[in-house]
């Protein structure tokens, strides 16, 4: 029996940085950003992962109306972990309050959900959990070098999760496809940091990073739309089955090709990239919860999910929803107050 989503949650900081502030502080523009990419906004963190992590965990396991003790394992997508030892997942896990479950982090960038959905359906499928949660969260900006206008503006922070048991009903994860580009990986990447650092040279200036923009784009519309024609196929459904595409929020061009490709009628390709820009592992858990709250997902709907980022990994997931589409409750969780803007962030 495969698994379901009963509960999604997100967390984006508060602070917001527009094209505007962006502008103030290098070579670029508004008009620039917004036809190239569709981006507007992003936020920034004042906190860290396991922390926007903790709040969007908490708010899918009010949406299932499940304990936080009622989870067999807590699953971390990131690329931006606060620790490598321990890792983040058990943070996350300690900060629910959930003593005993597994935890661990997995990095595909920004298929890291998609990769992470399907893990945490075999794990119910065996019998393994019976209840799963599966959080994608990104500190993306720690990494960002403000002085590269290619790849600074692209990227924010966030977070979203969700809750995964065992499926009723004929509702679930029907098919995955997940793959990744290896050949590739140096198009996107952080050359000097990991044990790989040589800490003896180390002078705490921006990282090595490898962004090859156009390389990536080419890659991400053609690498998404045969993860996505692959999922379809397993799961013996059609484009036309499914109501709505949810795909990962790199760049409303790459959005918009895949759309075209795939045939999916532009009102039924989800976006929110405008006010988020590409929170990696993050974006796909954030676009679900705002298609819920946004009442654009149906009882029965089937749903295709595609992702593409570093590695270069690439994923689709095709599900079917549940009956229910609206959370059971509402948590309480909250990010602590930020004082500072985002400038004030990043120049921090
Ligand atoms: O999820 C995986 C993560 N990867 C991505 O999200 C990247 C996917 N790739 C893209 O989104 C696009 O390739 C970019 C948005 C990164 C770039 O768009 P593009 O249309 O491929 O632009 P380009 O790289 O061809 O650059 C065009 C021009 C260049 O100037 P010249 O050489 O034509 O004089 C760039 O230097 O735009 C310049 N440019 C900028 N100008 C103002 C690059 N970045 C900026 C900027 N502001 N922020």
């Amino acid at each position: 029996m495969p698994a379901m989503i009963t509960g999604w949650g997100k967390c984006l900081p508060p602070a917001v940085l527009t094209n505007d502030d962006l502008a103030t502080i290098m070579d670029t523009s508004d008009e620039w950003i917004t036809s190239r990419t569709g981006i507007r906004e992003r936020r920034v963190s004042h906190v860290g992962v396991a922390d926007l992590g903790y709040v969007s965990a908490m708010r899918a396991l009010a949406a299932a109306g499940r304990e936080p003790e009622q989870v067999g394992a807590v699953i971390l997508a990131t690329a931006s972990p606060d620790l490598l030892i321990p890792n983040t997942a058990s943070r996350i896990q300690k900060l629910i309050g959930n003593d005993g479950a597994s935890a661990f982090d997995i990095n595909a960038g920004c298929c890291g959900f998609i990769y992470g959905l399907a893990l945490a359906n075999g794990l119910i499928e065996t019998g393994v959990h019976e209840s799963v949660l599966v959080v994608g969260a990104e500190r993306l900006s720690f990494y960002l070098d403000w002085s590269t206008r290619d790849s600074a503006v692209l990227f924010g922070d966030g977070a979203g999760a969700a809750l995964l048991e065992p499926g009723v009903g004929g509702a679930g994860v029907l098919a995955a496809d997940l793959g990744c580009e290896p050949g590739a990986g140096e198009a996107l990447m952080i050359a000097n940091f990991g044990t790989v650092m040589d800490l003896s040279s180390w002078d705490g200036g921006p990282f090595d990073q490898r962004f090859d923009g156009q390389e990536i784009f080419r890659r991400a519309v053609r690498g998404m739309h045969e993860c996505s024609m692959s999922a379809l196929k397993r799961a013996g459904l059609e484009i036309n089955d499914c109501s709505m595409l949810i795909p990962h929020q790199a760049n409303l061009r790459i959005v918009e090709s895949l759309g075209k490709r795939l045939r999916f009628d532009a009102d039924r390709v989800f976006t929110n990239l405008q006010r988020y820009g590409n929170t990696s592992a993050a974006t796909v858990p954030i676009a679900l919860t705002e298609s819920l709250e946004e009442g654009l997902i149906k009882p029965g709907d089937n749903l295709l999910m595609t992702a593409f980022g570093a590695g270069l990994t690439r994923a689709a997931a095709v599900l079917r929803w549940g009956e229910r589409t609206t959370p059971v409750a509402n948590a309480t969780a909250e990010l602590p107050p930020c004082e500072k803007s985002a400038l004030d962030l990043i120049q921090a």
